[in-house]
This record gives C-alpha cells, sequence and structure tokens, in this order.
C-alpha cells in the first residue's frame, strides 16, 4: 500500500507500506523526517503522531484507549490526530496520506 508523509513544510515522500507493518514502521524503515517512535511502538511515547487526511479517517479507524491516553502527551493535538504505532498498514489504506506535526512534544 502507498502511503504518502506530509512534512510541516509540505513537501511529501511517497512510500510503500507492507501490510501488516504499522504506518510508524513504514516511515521509520524509509527514513521519513519527524517520526521519532522513541518507544518503538509500544503506545509508550506519543512520538509517532501524525495527522491523518480528510478523507482517510474512516479507513483508519478509531482510536484505541491506550492511545488515547498516550495523546494527551503529544504536541498540538486535534480531532485527525493518531498515534502511527496503531495504525496497521493494509490494502484498504492504500493511498494513505498524513501530515507529520511540526514537532513532536
Ligand atoms: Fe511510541 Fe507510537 S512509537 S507511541
Amino acid at each position: 500500500a502507498k502511503i504518502t508523509f506530509i512534512q510541516h513544510n509540505g513537501t511529501e515522500q511517497t512510500v510503500d507500506g507492507q501490510a501488516g507493518m504499522t504506518v510508524m514502521e513504514t516511515a521509520v524503515k524509509n527514513m521519513v523526517p519527524g517520526i521519532d517512535a522513541d518507544c518503538g511502538g509500544a503506545c509508550a511515547c506519543a512520538t509517532c503522531h501524525v495527522y491523518v487526511e480528510p478523507g482517510w479517517l474512516e479507513k483508519t479507524g478509531p482510536r484505541n484507549p491506550m492511545e488515547e491516553d498516550m495523546l494527551d502527551f503529544a504536541f498540538d493535538v486535534r480531532d485527525e490526530s493518531r498515534l502511527s504505532c496503531q495504525i496497521k498498514v493494509s490494502d484498504v489504506l492504500d493511498g494513505l496520506r498524513v501530515r507529520v506535526p511540526e514537532k513532536q512534544f
């Protein structure tokens, strides 16, 4: 599945995400800047925070309760905020666009 990461300055990077991997792992593997993922995907750091672009929120699904708690620690949380380690890549998400926040924390 193709996933596009949009940086705060508008730079876009489209990478190939493997089904079963998380969006965070996809970003790290492709060295997408701005996804720190300090905890390695354990939903314990909130430095993999992204904004899901309009139109994709339904497909990425709702936040899970642990993620909800962790997002309290993220910078500039919005309705479309997700922790990218909690979004699993699948064919349904082919074309997904997420925005990287200005900073993590
Ligand atoms: Fe730490 Fe997602 S990588 S919360």
